[in-house]
């Protein structure tokens, strides 16, 4: 990669509904057991946002904390770009909610939709975007409600997945920041996991909702498989263009999906445990919120210090794949 001007992330923030639904509420609900997803996902609970709060509500939360993290005030933000596979509506871009909810009115907003790396896409665009001199201060939210899209009657994926939303600030540095990126995606293999319903090739009917097109279809052993080679693929492939190996690694910091994929990809990159951070036990799998929900908190913990090299890496639906190297 050129030698450019450096641009990393300056504020953090991130926001997850009040109410928690653990394993045990979720025996009651459809034929399962704690015992089962904890052993195959390390998830022990989940957020669940309240019925009818849109994406943007938690995206403008987290987006606040962000902001006063970096000390900026909302109408110097010039740019914002929300990562979700749950916005509020398939148009506007949830990006323009976001603007409207906290006073963003010289921003320019637009919506990516990589899944679950679409916080990682949304950091590539934002970068360049900056990199390029058309911006100075970016945010980049990751952001879903997917229980508004989960069928809470199907044991195959309503155990796996959560609300939450994460938000960062970027701008142009001093020193370190992102200092190479890797994204990629594999069209063919969007049938692995998909949501049919409500676009062009469904338009919602009565026959969309009776079949559930309008929640989550997963096939959850052919994305486990992928998910681990294409997480590890990116993450070495992000790393290498720094001119690093895989032992200059900090911390990584997964997508948050299920920890035996995680435990998989640490044991190829071979890294040890403690450089891998871990929180998939509290929130499940949130999507395109999940790495910059990690990240915010790996953060709070102190897990991340000043010249620290930090590794985002997440794969999706699409399949969508990417990773980050920042040095912090
Ligand atoms: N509780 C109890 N049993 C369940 C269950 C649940 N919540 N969900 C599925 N099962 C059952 C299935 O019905 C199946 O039963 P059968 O063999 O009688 O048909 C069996 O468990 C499947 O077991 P197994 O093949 O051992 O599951 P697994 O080890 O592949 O784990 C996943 C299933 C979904 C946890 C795993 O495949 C996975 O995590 N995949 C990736 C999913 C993901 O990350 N998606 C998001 C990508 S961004």
């Amino acid at each position: 990669m050129k030698k450019e001007k450096p641009i990393g992330i300056t504020g953090l923030g991130m926001y997850v509904p009040k109410k928690v639904l653990t394993n045990e509420d979720l025996e009651k609900m459809v034929d399962t057991s704690d015992e089962w997803i904890t052993t195959r996902t390390g998830i022990k609970k989940r957020r669940i946002a309240q019925k009818g709060v849109p994406s943007s509500t938690l995206a403008a939360e987290a987006a606040k904390k962000a902001l006063a993290d970096a000390k900026l005030k909302p109408d110097q933000v010039d740019l914002i770009i929300v990562a979700t596979i749950t916005p509020d509506m398939p148009f506007p871009a949830t990006a323009c909610f976001v603007q409207a909810k906290i006073g963003a009115k010289n921003a320019a907003c637009f919506d990516v939709g990589a899944a679950c790396s679409g916080f990682i896409y949304g950091l590539v665009c934002a970068k360049n975007l900056i990199s390029g001199g058309m911006y100075k201060n970016a945010l980049v939210i990751g952001v879903e409600v997917l229980s508004s899209v989960t069928d809470w009657t199907d044991r195959n994926t309503c155990v796996l997945f959560g609300d939450g939303a994460g938000a960062a600030v970027l701008q142009e540095v001093k020193s370190g920041g992102i200092v190479s990126y890797y994204i990629g995606s594999d069209g063919t293999l969007s049938n692995l996991l998909y949501l049919p319903g409500g676009g062009s090739r469904h338009p919602a009917s009565k026959d969309t909702l009776k079949n559930k097109l309008h929640c989550i279809k997963m096939s959850g052993t052919e994305v486990f498989k992928s998910a681990v080679r294409l997480m590890t693929d990116a993450a070495t492939h992000a790393v290498c263009d720094a001119n690093l190996t895989c032992k200059d690694i900090s911390l990584l910091i997964p997508h948050q999906a299920n920890i035996r994929i995680i435990n998989s990809v640490r044991r190829r990159i071979g890294l040890p445990e403690e450089k891998v951070y871990l929180n998939v036990e509290k929130y499940g799998n949130v999507s395109a919120a999940s790495t910059i929900m990690a990240l915010c908190e790996a953060v709070k913990e102190k897990r991340v210090k000043k010249g620290d090299i930090v590794v985002l890496v997440a794969f999706g639906a699409g399949f969508t794949w990417g990773s980050v190297v920042i040095k912090w």
